[in-house]
């Protein structure tokens, strides 16, 4: 789970890494509260920045520094509802501005493929990194961190001078990154990055931004939820995860409902096949419903693929197991009427694919129903094809 940027330094705070002072705000008029809350304090120079879940806020105008408030509210206008590479801005964060001497990289991120954790560090921060690796990449150190050791102050003397910062930032940056690698372990995080870390006129060492991904595998003993509500994110994905839905919502044309993780994930793969015989259609979304599909489930799961306004088809894959066909027939043909109870518009097309356990007595009930919306296709590359062609047909 990524979060966002003052989520991550409200964790570095907890930790004691240096931060710069800020509150976030959703409107103008909080964004004046905090600047002139700033002033009061003799720092009237602050920065705006967007709260958006991607890279690269600053190339896009979504990083200004104002001189007082007046000029703080200009620019949060110019910044609230912009659109960073598909994501709104609902929320800056009003923060001091920094005196900045340097600017260096830091991070540290799960290595999947040495099996370890890995600790990333360069004097040339500020920018992005892979650009750096790619262009310069003795100015990137790469040090592996054993995880019964840690990052330990003799690791992180290590990392910083194979990083080759400056003497001036040593001290400050190995104490940074030892409660760096604390918030990394406390907190389950898969990655904790900043860029940039800087080395301040005074001489300080503070972390200027932060990128935190937490493991959601320890949720049971981390309390996501709280940071996950605050997390706003996608309002369908929102609607979603309070129906309890594992939902993920994606670019394409063609929603995807189907049981089973597994099976959703190579129906993605069949749908972005098919799709490019049909003008580039793809995948609208990830949803799986799980096991027992219920009627209520399944009609949960069917209003948030269809309240995606960018649907024009919908498949339906199911593989009945426990739960058989019979029974998730059943759950379509109820969800049908209990959404169209609601007053939903369900005329989109649905092609349904059901196998497995029970399977001719599914398809017999979908077929005695004859639901306008409701076409059956036997197979799973059939049913994709034809979703994908309805979807494109639109
Ligand atoms: N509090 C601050 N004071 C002064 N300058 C700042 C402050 N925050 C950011 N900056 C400047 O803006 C630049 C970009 O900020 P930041 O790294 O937070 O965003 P970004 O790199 O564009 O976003 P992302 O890391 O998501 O791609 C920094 O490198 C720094 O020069
Ligand atoms: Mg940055």
């Amino acid at each position: 789970m990524d979060l966002f940027e003052y989520q991550a330094k409200e964790i570095f705070a907890e930790f004691g890494v240096p931060v710069p002072q800020g509150k976030v705000a959703s409107t103008p008029d909080e964004v004046r509260a905090i600047a002139e809350e700033f002033a009061a304090a003799g720092k009237s120079r602050v920065v705006i920045k967007a709260q958006v879940k991607t890279g690269g806020r600053g190339k896009a105008g979504g990083v200004k520094v104002a001189d007082d408030a007046d000029d703080a509210v200009a620019k949060a206008q110019q910044i609230l509802g912009m659109d960073i590479k598909g994501h709104t801005v609902h929320r800056v964060l009003v923060e001091e501005a920094s005196d900045i001497a340097q600017e260096y990289y830091f991070s540290f991120l799960l290595d999947r493929a040495q099996r370890t954790f890995l600790s990333i560090c360069s004097a040339e921060g500020g920018v992005e990194i892979e650009e750096v690796a790619a262009t310069n990449p003795d100015a990137v150190a790469k040090v592996s961190i054993d995880a019964l050791k840690g990052a330990s102050p003799e690791v992180a003397a290590d990392i910083v001078k194979q990083g080759k910062l400056p003497e001036a930032a040593a001290a400050g940056a190995v104490e940074v990154i030892t409660k760096l690698w604390d918030a990394f372990v406390g907190k389950d995080a898969t990655l904790v990055e900043v860029n940039p870390l800087i080395l301040t006129g005074d001489g300080r060492v503070v972390a200027l931004d932060g990128k935190v991904t937490l493991d959601t595998n320890a949720e049971f003993r981390q309390d996501l939820e709280a940071l996950a509500s605050a997390a706003e994110g996608d309002p369908l994905e929102v609607q979603a995860r309070d129906k309890g839905l594992n939902y993920v919502k994606l670019d394409g044309q063609v929603g995807i409902i189907g049981n089973g993780a597994g099976l959703v994930m190579s129906t993605l793969d069949v749908v972005a096949y098919a799709g490019e015989q049909h003008g580039g259609v793809a995948p609208a979304n990830f949803l799986d419903i799980g096991g027992g599909a219920s009627a209520e489930v399944m009609a949960n799961g069917l209003e948030i693929v269809l309240g995606d306004p960018g649907v024009r088809s919908v498949f339906v894959n199911v593989f009945g197991g426990i739960t058989a066909c019979d029974a998730v027939a059943n759950g379509i043909v109820h969800a049908l009427e209990l959404l169209e109870s609601r007053g939903e518009d369900v005329s989109k097309p649905l092609v349904v694919r059901l196998d497995g356990n029970n399977a001719e007595l599914g398809r017999s009930i979908l077929t005695e129903r004859a639901h306008p919306a409701v076409r059956q296709v036997a197979t799973m590359d059939g049913a994709a094809d034809q979703a994908a062609e309805l979807a494109a047909a639109k």
